[in-house]
């Protein structure tokens, strides 16, 4: 199975990440693209770590709870996976098609995936030729250690689900920031432009740098939203769940110095995605963040790293760009917690890839 393989039209998306499962299903028409089910359940704190499903049981009942609500129309799913159990690189290689590089990749993935070849799914994409080196293109290739998705694919059958097509969150994030319209297009503007989509979730801050329309950097990066409620935990002596619920729900009540450690955290770790990225585009600095992920629902928090960082910021919102019916749907909600659903609403979108 290809990671970006999507040969099905009929997909809904799942996304089991650390905090709980969100399923979306999309619809398409010449109005543009509908929200057709939906689900958020929590799952327990421990039931995934670090990308690993660690309490199947619980993941099995959250997969049956977001069935039950969303009441889907298809069973076949598009699966997100990130973290520690993807490797992307990106690569150059002579210029050839699709085809000629399929029969290849195994070889060329070889000498970048530090795992056996046997253990990993392997996919690519080609992101075209070189602008300062005709005769080679950059590609991207994706590996994802085959216990880790196959686990999660058992989870899923035993939930009566097949899964059709695994997705990294990082190309999920650019396939929605591309719905969003939170890409720029390369022939926007004379200069070149580059913008950092950057999802934070509980654990993981997804990083995808675009740079004149195409993918430029990626990285999953650990940090997020578990760094505030431990920073808020320690603060004011209180539970994990106290802390959840204090940042959630009364963050105004929540001590600065704890927000301020947050940010220090996180700041630090998005600088260290831009030098990354900067390394190699020195000559085209990122110019605006796109922010999105739970994250995102911190009051302020496109100010905050807009004024630590100097680089412009602003919070994504999927929803602002889907239509909604809202006799099925609390719209309000939605909205609420829309940039948290970036992800699994940009693996959706692969049911509608050409
Ligand atoms: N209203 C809110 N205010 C502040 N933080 C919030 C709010 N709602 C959710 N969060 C935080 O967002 C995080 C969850 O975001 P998200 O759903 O994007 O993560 P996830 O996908 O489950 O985790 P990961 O991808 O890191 O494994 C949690 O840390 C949660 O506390
Ligand atoms: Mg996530």
């Amino acid at each position: 199975m290809g990671l970006f393989s999507a040969e099905s039209k009929d997909l809904m998306a799942i996304d089991i990440s650390s905090t709980g499962i969100k399923l979306i299903e999309l619809s398409h028409s010449r109005a543009g693209y509908a929200l057709k089910s939906f689900a958020m359940v929590p799952l327990p704190r421990d039931a995934i770590v670090e990308n690993m499903i660690i309490d199947s049981m619980a993941v099995s009942q959250g997969l049956i709870d977001a069935l039950e609500q969303a009441k889907p129309s298809t069973r076949q799913v598009a699966l997100a996976v990130s973290g520690n159990a993807v490797i992307i690189k990106s690569i150059s290689l002579p210029t050839m098609t699709e085809f000629m590089l399929e029969a290849e990749i195994e070889v060329e993935a070889d000498q970048h995936v530090p795992y056996d070849i046997d253990e990993v799914y392997l996919d690519f994409q080609i992101l075209g030729e070189k602008e300062d080196e005709p005769g080679e293109m950059d590609v991207v290739l994706a590996a994802c250690k085959r216990e880790i998705v196959d686990d999660y694919q058992l989870v899923l059958s035993e939930a009566g689900l097949t899964t059709k097509c695994v997705d990294c969150s990082v190309f999920a994030l650019e396939n929605a920031s591309e719905m969003m319209g939170a890409i720029p297009k390369a022939t926007d503007g004379e200069e070149d432009q580059a913008v950092g989509l950057i999802n934070i979730g509980a654990n993981l801050i997804n990083v995808n740098i675009i740079k004149n329309g195409k993918m430029a950097f990626v990285r999953d990066q650990f940090y997020g939203g578990q760094n505030l409620t431990e920073e808020i935990q320690k603060e004011h002596n209180i539970s994990y769940q106290a802390a959840e619920t204090m940042k959630k729900e009364r963050f105004h009540e929540v001590n600065p110095e704890a927000v301020d450690r947050f940010y220090v955290g996180l700041t630090s770790e998005i600088v260290r995605s831009l030098d990354f990225y900067a390394a190699n585009h020195g000559d085209h600095p990122v110019q605006h963040l796109s922010i999105s992920g739970g994250c995102a629902l911190i009051p302020d928090i496109a100010v905050e790293i807009e004024q630590r960082l100097g680089i412009s910021a602003s919070v994504v919102n999927p929803f602002d760009h889907l239509k909604v019916n809202k006799r099925k749907f609390d719209v309000d909600y939605l909205k609420e917690i829309g940039s948290m659903m970036v992800v699994p609403i940009g693996l959706a979108l692969r049911g509608f890839d050409k």
